[in-house]
């Protein structure tokens, strides 16, 4: 029976010339500071980003949270949309870790306006807890992998600058909006202060995050991936994947936004009620979703159905256009009973 496995792109199994990378990779001891292909990927990430410093970590929960932990203090509000990762997937690290209170935003698509983050402020009165970070998420996941616009960025940053906030780019799939939109990371990251992107969705990697900012900020941020258990021994031999990912697996990510729209085409076309998709997650609406997702894993297609009527499907290097046709035919002829 052919497998598909469209659950996610973390699924991705590292490739033999990624593995090949990693055997070859010079390693050291990196919480005593001497892991130099670390430190080589962290130099890489913080340029890509257009930051002064990077730090690798084991996961973009761990990166988000040290975001946070030092963008914040004790009884601040972080504001996000009512979507994002780290309000529904991270385990409430961010309340229990930073101690802060997270403050979801209405928003279309995972994109919140101008608007409702202007009038999300509130005056300042002992009530309120102050709001201290706005975090936004590009591609904005659970909105559909949308990207946002550089007008959007620049706007909402802006408006949190004005208003005293730090700003945190929860970049999970940076790659994947810079690929679509044609706009460097750099540029898309100017209006924040930190940005974390992973490289074990759409690029590929086994393992890994990397949180860039500031020098300062990422000084803290190492000694608060240390206090968290996140200082790493020898991780060159992961940022060896992490770098190959970084030199090859940027430009591919095309390949899974076109499988995407391919997905998109033949479900739409088979009478499905999908959402169009903007990089590589495609969102079908369907009756029983539950049930879709057991049925279609009987015959080797793999999703998550992410709401009562609704189904993710996520593209990436493990996917070709042969499982986007068995994807499109198994939903065609395994409507549940
Ligand atoms: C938008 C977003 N942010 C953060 C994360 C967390 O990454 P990790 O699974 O490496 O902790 C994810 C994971 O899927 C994500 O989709």
């Amino acid at each position: 029976m052919p497998h598909t496995d469209l659950r996610s792109d973390t699924v991705t199994q590292p490739t033999l010339a990624m593995r090949h990378a990693m055997m070859d990779a010079p390693l050291g001891d990196d919480v005593l500071g001497d892991d130099p292909t670390v430190k080589r990927l962290e130099a890489m990430a913080a340029e890509r980003a257009g930051k002064e410093a990077a730090l690798f970590t084991p996961s973009g929960t761990m990166a988000n949270l040290l975001a946070i932990r030092v963008s914040t203090q004790l009884g601040d509000e972080v504001l996000m949309y009512a979507g994002a990762h780290p309000f529904n997937y991270e385990a409430a690290g961010a309340a229990a870790f930073a101690g802060v209170q997270i403050r979801t935003l209405d928003a279309t698509d995972g994109i919140i306006s101008a608007e409702t983050l202007q009038g999300s402020f509130r005056p300042e009165d002992d009530h309120y807890a102050p709001a201290q970070l706005l975090s936004l998420e590009d591609t904005a996941n659970r909105g559909g992998g949308t990207v946002h616009t550089l007008e959007q960025l620049d706007t909402l940053t802006g408006i949190a600058h004005d208003r005293g906030l730090n700003t945190h780019l929860d970049g999970a799939r940076a790659f994947n909006a810079v690929v679509q939109s044609g706009v460097s990371l750099a540029r898309r990251a100017r209006g924040f202060d930190t940005v974390q992107f992973c490289f074990s969705k759409g690029l590929g990697a086994p393992v890994g995050s990397v949180l860039c900012g500031s020098t300062d900020a990422v000084r803290v941020a190492r000694r608060m991936r240390k206090a968290l258990g996140g200082g790493m021994r020898q991780s060159g031999l992961l940022a060896a994947a992490a770098i190959y990912a970084l030199d090859n697996h940027v430009e591919r990510l095309a390949d899974d936004h076109q499988n995407a729209q391919r997905l998109f085409e033949g479900l739409t076309a088979a009478g499905f009620a999908v959402k169009p998709p903007h990089t590589n997650m495609v969102y079908v609406t369907v009756d029983d979703a539950p049930a879709w997702q057991d049925q279609l894993a009987e015959v080797g297609v793999m999703c998550f159905s992410v709401s009562p009527t609704e189904l993710r499907l996520v593209t990436h290097l493990g996917v070709d256009e042969t499982a986007i046709q068995h994807a499109i035919s198994s939903f065609e002829q395994n409507v549940p009973g």
